[in-house]
């Protein structure tokens, strides 16, 4: 096609054909054909409103619509020739539109540009992806919840800087990945709503002199309405980048509780064990079962937020309107998309399959101290102590159950009223992990109670 010759697209005025190298670095069907089915759709939208409105005849539009039946047709039985040297999606299907039905072909590029055909097709895509992991999220959630139900009351302790910090319930804890990916969700359903609008019929960037009827071909592709700008409409990709930042941040929440698999499934930790079903084995220890698919997800997720960058630095440069840099933001969005979807996939399946070990998850919630603050607090109560004095003879007794090797409520009695005399045997009560996870009735707190609670919201807001 190009030994000489010039593309016959955009040939009129070119001579000679294009370097080979160029080609290569031009051509973007390798991977826009991904957009087949959303170019076919923009196509024939596009052809009837331009019947409707007397710019092409009944019989031409007809006789399009039929041919871009067959080419999606090809398409789906996988016979379509998808040629580099057409570039693109949007060429490959004409030109092959011009193979099946002849002249009329050339009358569907009529008030049009690939400046807005490629980003109403892109913009089709992207709001199937936010559908997608809107789903996709959903199942997560149902997942976390399965789990917050069986143990709504398992005692864990919970942790900052990693170091054992108070008794929390297992439930309390499946809860806060719960409203991570409430708010996930709600950004993805932000974004789509508002890239919910059509470029189609911006035409190259300045709008066209055909009599064309954007809010037609808008009702015909499902948006709310036909963007307002042509300008900003062949130039905006806005609506990638909302995918992509509602992408980051799931990617991130996943990844977190990817690092607390790998470390709760350690010998040292035992508060899960993942199911072979995500698990491998070691070639040479055999007693290993590692967590792979959350090191690998924990890895991979990294690929989206590489994505938002990406993009930002591809867009951040271009001045109005359409420059051919913007042909980068698809292979990004792809890979992006497709990481997210497989990281949601897999995160469910681990969080369905992994068995918490009640036991260890118990033991661990009793040792550490973690009852330190409970006893502070029943100090303050019990004994009208403020605050600050409560805190310090805490801190004395934890000083003397380390030096005695022991845990907070194997001190006697004595040893503590050596510290503060006015301590009697209630505190007991206090220094037991189920007591303080039961008294933490605060709004949004991690007594059980208030776990079922959350959990029964949650249920009911996911049917
Ligand atoms: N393949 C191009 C892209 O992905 C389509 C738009 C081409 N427009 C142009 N003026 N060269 O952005």
């Amino acid at each position: 096609m190009n030994e000489g010759g010039a593309n016959t697209m955009w040939g009129g005025r070119f001579a000679g054909g294009v370097d080979a190298i160029m080609e290569a670095i031009n051509a973007s069907i390798g991977f826009d054909r991904r957009l087949a089915a959303q170019d076919i759709a923009g196509s024939r939208a596009h052809a009837s409103m331009l019947a409707a409105t007397g710019i092409i005849t009944q019989a031409d539009a007809q006789a399009i619509d039929d041919g871009l039946s067959r080419v999606a047709a090809e398409i789906e039985a996988g016979d379509f020739p998808f040629r580099t040297e057409f570039e693109d999606i949007h060429m490959n299907i004409e030109a092959r539109l011009r193979e099946l039905i002849g002249e009329p072909a050339g009358r569907l590029h009529t008030a049009r540009s690939r400046n807005d055909q490629v980003a109403v097709d892109f913009r089709l895509f992207v709001r199937d992806q936010c559908d997608a992991a809107i789903l996709g999220i959903e199942a997560l959630m149902r997942a976390f919840l399965a789990q917050a139900e069986a143990g709504a009351d398992w005692v864990m302790p919970g942790f900052t800087h990693l170091q054992t910090a108070q008794p929390v319930t297992w439930g309390h804890h499946m809860l806060a990945y719960v409203e991570m990916l409430a708010r996930d969700r709600s950004r993805f359903a932000d974004a789509r709503a508002r890239m919910n609008e059509c470029p189609l019929g911006a035409a190259a960037l300045a709008g066209t002199s055909f009599p064309i009827d954007r809010d037609a071909t808008a009702r015909a592709l499902g948006f709310d309405r036909p963007t307002g700008n042509s300008l900003d409409s062949v130039s905006d990709r806005d609506f990638a980048l909302d995918f992509l930042s509602g992408a980051s941040i799931c990617a991130m929440h996943l990844s977190r509780f990817a690092e607390e698999l790998v470390i709760w499934s350690s010998a040292q930790f035992r508060f899960v064990t993942l199911s072979d079903a995500f698990s491998t084995g070691s070639s040479i220890m055999p007693q290993k079962k590692n967590p792979d698919a959350a090191e690998l997800l924990r890895a991979k997720l990294g690929r989206v937020m590489g994505a938002q960058v990406a993009l930002l630095v591809v867009m951040k440069g271009l001045p109005l309107t359409y420059s051919k840099d913007m042909q980068e933001d698809k292979e990004q969005l792809f890979d992006a998309a497709d990481t997210l979807m497989l990281g949601l996939a897999a995160m469910e399946g681990m969080v369905r399959d992994m068995n918490a070990n009640r036991a260890a998850l118990a033991s661990a919630a009793a040792s550490g101290f973690s009852t330190a603050t409970d006893l502070a607090d029943w100090l303050v109560r019990a004994l009208n102590l403020p605050f600050r004095d409560a805190h310090h003879v805490t801190g004395s007794l934890v000083r003397m159950a380390e030096e005695a090797g022991c845990d907070l409520p194997d001190l006697t009695l004595a040893q503590m009223q050596s510290v503060h005399p006015g301590i009697t045997a209630e505190v007991f009560e206090v220094l037991g992990v189920e007591n303080s996870v039961r008294s933490r009735m605060s709004y949004g707190g991690t007594a059980p109670e208030r776990v079922r609670a959350e959990l029964a919201r949650w249920q009911e807001v996911l049917g």
